[in-house]
């Protein structure tokens, strides 16, 4: 018998250095929907979130701050575990990396890559970028007028020349092809998956893994002198959290190897190349799949600090309400592409999409089931073809939904829930069950059962984007908690008629932009 169904998805964990902007709201809330979706879909899922404390770039910002690493980090990780309640996002858990369960989970990697001949000592000579925590080869880098130099990312250069631990990466490039040759789906999207492959086409060079100029991080078992890289550190934090070095009960057993890695297309090469090959090293199982999102421009421009532009997730939600914005930044763009933050494109989707497609909907409906059907749902008689295809196409939604969500298709899903929502309005509008009221009242109970039902289906498969505006459509049917599931989509049983319902209330406000100066 096939066990229960699981579900693990992981966001990247976040540099406790920055605060919490847009980019960092965006990867989340992917993970977040994608969760919640599994959930109602019957998976046992596992979503896990957290912060990235060691490595230089902490040190330095600690000691600008004359603080030390810790109180540094015990303040700034605060400010991401804040984010998940301003988001509404339901982590199942939250790592950081200077906890105990992850000091020892590191080591006991580490010992594993030794033990395989995978590691060795080595002198590193070359250019590390402690914004980007990356080493980089003087081909890829820029030369600037004063002779300094600016990786691919903008970021600067220095060069180091210290004793270093190696990870054999270079013998690892055959397995990795071999292994994205036969998970045609590991990385997505596709143009993503390209880029990474002829990357290591081109041939890989070991990877320097240990440090000694800084002390702020996990040490090299038997040699202090040595600090972890930063990146194998933080990669290792999705299996201490199903609880790595056991790696034959509890948690590992049921949730590894992890279903996602959600992350951001500038880190891909660590999750999709570096990632799999000190798993694989390690003989353990690599993630099924690394999905690289795209990045948010702020009206048309790079998101900067420098710029001052960095868009703030607080004051969104508080401009816009959370609902809105978690609907606009997964509706907006095709989830995988570059997008661009705009207020009148925020503004122009609440108002056409929320507040009229779906809101006008739903309080037109249940305006007239108040008015004409004592305020319950109404009985229905023999469905006519019309209401038999609006039925059928509400019934089928989740299908489309399932696909459009297992490629991590956001918009498309979105695209099809309201490819319904429009197609409810022009029923109202063929049928016009305003006009039925006194020529054929049952004829009109009819017409809004069915669409009560649509508008059932509707707001069940959109809890996942907007879970409090749902929950509140929801509550405006009297869909019991325990009837929301995707148990109970395509059943018709939930929606009985002559159930009371509450008084209808707008769900979605429309947006009013106020005049500059008024
Ligand atoms: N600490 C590493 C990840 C280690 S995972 C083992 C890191 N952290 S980060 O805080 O710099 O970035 C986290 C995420 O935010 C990345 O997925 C990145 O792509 C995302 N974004 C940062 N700025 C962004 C935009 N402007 N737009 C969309 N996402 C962006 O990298």
């Amino acid at each position: 018998m096939a066990g229960p169904k699981r579900y693990y998805v992981t966001t990247p964990i976040y540099y406790v250095n920055d605060v919490p902007h847009i980019g960092h709201a965006y990867t989340t809330l992917a993970c977040d929907v994608l969760a919640r979706f599994k959930r109602l879909d019957g998976y046992d899922v596992k979503f896990l979130t957290g912060t990235d404390e060691h490595g230089q770039k902490v040190e330095k910002s600690a000691q600008e701050k004359g603080i030390d690493p810790q109180t540094f980090t015990d303040q700034v990780s605060q400010r991401f575990r804040d984010l998940l309640q301003t988001m509404n996002f339901s982590a199942d858990d939250f790592i950081r990396t200077t906890e105990e369960r992850h000091r020892i989970s590191v080591q006991a990697l580490w010992e594993k890559l030794k033990q395989n001949g995978d590691i060795y000592l080595d002198n590193y000579a070359g250019w590390y970028s402690v914004r980007d925590e990356a080493f980089y080869v003087e081909s890829e880098l820029t030369k600037n007028a004063d002779g300094s130099f600016t990786a691919p990312t903008g970021a600067p250069v220095e060069w180091v020349e210290e004793a270093s631990y190696f990870f054999k990466l270079s013998a690892w490039g055959d397995r990795l092809l071999k292994f994205y040759g036969e998970n045609p789906d590991f990385i997505l999207p596709k143009t993503r998956r390209n880029e990474v492959m002829s990357f290591v086409e081109g041939g890989l060079n070991d990877l320097s893994v240990s440090r000694t100029t800084f002390k702020w991080g996990v040490p090299v078992p038997g040699d202090d002198a040595h600090i972890m890289y930063v990146w194998l550190d933080a990669l290792t934090n999705y299996i201490t959290a199903v609880g790595y070095p056991d790696e034959n009960h509890g948690e590992f057993t049921t949730y590894w190897p992890a279903d996602l890695h959600m992350v951001g297309k500038d880190i891909l090469r660590f999750h999709a190349v570096y990632w799999p090959a000190f798993l694989m090293a390690a003989g353990i199982e690599p993630p099924k799949r690394v999905f690289a999102h795209g990045w948010w421009t702020n009206e048309g421009q790079k998101i900067s600090k420098s710029v001052g532009n960095v868009i703030d997730p607080v004051e969104l939600v508080e401009t816009y309400g959370l609902d809105a914005v978690r609907y606009f930044l997964l509706r907006e763009v095709p989830f995988g592409n570059d997008g661009d933050f705009s207020r009148t494109a925020m503004v122009g989707r609440m108002n056409s999409e929320l507040a009229n497609d779906l809101g006008n909907l739903a309080q037109r409906v249940l305006s007239m089931v108040n008015k004409n059907c004592d305020g319950a749902v109404p009985a229905h008689g023999e469905f006519s073809d019309d209401d038999k295809e609006m039925l059928a196409s509400a019934h089928g939604l989740i299908h489309q939904l399932r696909e459009h969500m297992d490629v991590q298709a956001f918009n498309s899903a979105l695209e099809t829930v309201w490819v319904l929502i429009r197609a409810c309005n022009g029923y109202v509008d063929r049928q016009a069950p305003w006009k039925l009221k006194k020529e054929d009242p049952a004829r009109m109970g009819t017409v809004l059962y069915v669409l009560v039902e649509c508008i059932r289906h509707i707001a069940l498969v959109l809890q996942p984007f907007m879970p409090h505006a749902m929950a509140k459509m929801l509550d405006l049917l009297a869909i019991s908690d325990a009837h929301r599931s995707f148990d109970f989509l395509g059943s018709a049983h939930v929606l009985e008629p002559g159930r009371a319902l509450p008084a209808p209330e707008g769900v979605f406000p429309r947006f009013v932009v106020e005049e500059q100066g008024a």
